[in-house]
């Protein structure tokens, strides 16, 4: 089943011995059916955060407020228990270390069958049928091989598109990779990629990816959400992120190095400064202390939402001036 997805005013708070990191803050995102949305922004901004407040998998120091509403449902205040039918059902998630997402101590194929336990209409040999086609599908040979084997026997850019395939496998509407390709080297990245950019043509949900690098979300994503220290500061489809920018962080993501975003491999350029403390964030704009263009109002005034096309909108009180 596929529906969309649309969250409010989201914030997630984590409590701490040191007190509460707010690591979201009024976040609005929304997905229809077939997009691909694009996550970026620096090490520590949230992202992980907000697709893990997404998949409804938030630790239990986690506090969440706003909504976030999929297919109709509300899952901010949803018992535990249809937390779960959701989570499994619609909503999958491929984490960056695909390790920690199998057991260690039974076979991939074993494993790849109870994925498949709320399809109580297959038998146990379909369901291993359809694990070798979404195994083939992944791009991994030998799939009769590779399920009798356990995690550790397979090199990480197999266990990550097993980690695929396990999520394709639950027929998901919502299918979120946060950093799918940051433990891989070179090559492996570039077929991950390459998977995932077939998959987008064929699965017709919602795709979120979360990356450090600008050339994958401009090569895989249809919109993109800009984030900084916790907040959306841009967001808009591919080519008005990247070739019209609006917001200062933004533009200085692009402007360390507007030639080489295209390649893909490319990481996120550093900006001279660091993040303002999430245990007390600052009053007005979060960029502001690091901003070449704040002036008086973005130091106290939280900066409002600028439209500046149909789907393109910057939180940045120097471009609403
Ligand atoms: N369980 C937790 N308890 C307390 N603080 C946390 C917890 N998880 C994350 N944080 C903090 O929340 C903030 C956002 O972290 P998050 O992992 O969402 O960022 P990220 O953008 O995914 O970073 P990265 O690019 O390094 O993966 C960080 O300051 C982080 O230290
Ligand atoms: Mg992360």
């Amino acid at each position: 089943m596929t529906g969309s997805l649309s969250a409010q005013n989201l914030s997630v708070r984590y409590e701490t011995p040191q007190g509460a990191v707010n690591a979201l803050r009024h976040v609005d995102i929304e997905a229809s059916p077939g997009e691909v949305i694009g996550i970026v922004g620096e090490s520590g901004c949230g992202k992980s955060t907000l697709v893990t407040a997404l998949a409804n998998l938030l630790p239990a120091n986690a506090r969440v407020e706003g909504s976030i509403v999929y297919n109709g449902t509300d899952l901010v205040g949803l018992d535990a228990h249809r937390q779960r039918m959701l989570r499994g059902d619609e909503i999958a998630l491929v984490g960056q270390d695909p390790m920690t997402a199998f057991n260690p101590v039974l076979t991939i194929g074993d494993q790849l069958v109870d994925f498949q336990h709320r399809r109580r209409d297959l038998s146990r040999g379909q369901k291993k049928e359809r694990i070798a086609a979404m195994l083939a599908r992944v791009g991994i040979a030998d799939a009769a091989r590779r399920m009798a084997s356990y995690p550790h026997e397979l090199s990480g850019g197999m266990r990550q598109r097993v980690a695929i395939a396990a999520a394709l496998l639950t027929d998901p509407g919502l299918l979120i990779a946060d950093e799918p390709t940051t433990a891989l080297d070179v090559t492996m990245e570039a077929q991950i990629i390459h998977l995932l950019r077939e998959l987008r043509r064929e699965f017709n949900g919602i795709i979120i990816v979360v990356s450090h690098h600008l050339g994958v979300i401009a090569e895989l994503c249809d919109r993109v959400y800009v984030m900084y220290a916790g907040e959306v500061v841009e967001e808009g489809g591919v080519d008005a992120i990247f070739h019209d920018a609006r917001h200062p962080y933004t533009q200085a993501l692009l402007a360390c190095d507007p030639a080489r975003f295209h390649d893909r491999l490319e990481r996120l350029p550093t900006i001279p400064g660091t993040l303002p403390s999430l245990l007390a964030p600052p009053a007005g704009c979060v960029y502001a202390s690091r901003c070449d263009r704040a002036f008086a109002p973005c130091l106290t005034v939280l900066p409002p939402k600028v439209t500046v096309s149909t789907r393109h909108a910057a939180r940045c009180h120097a471009v609403a001036a």
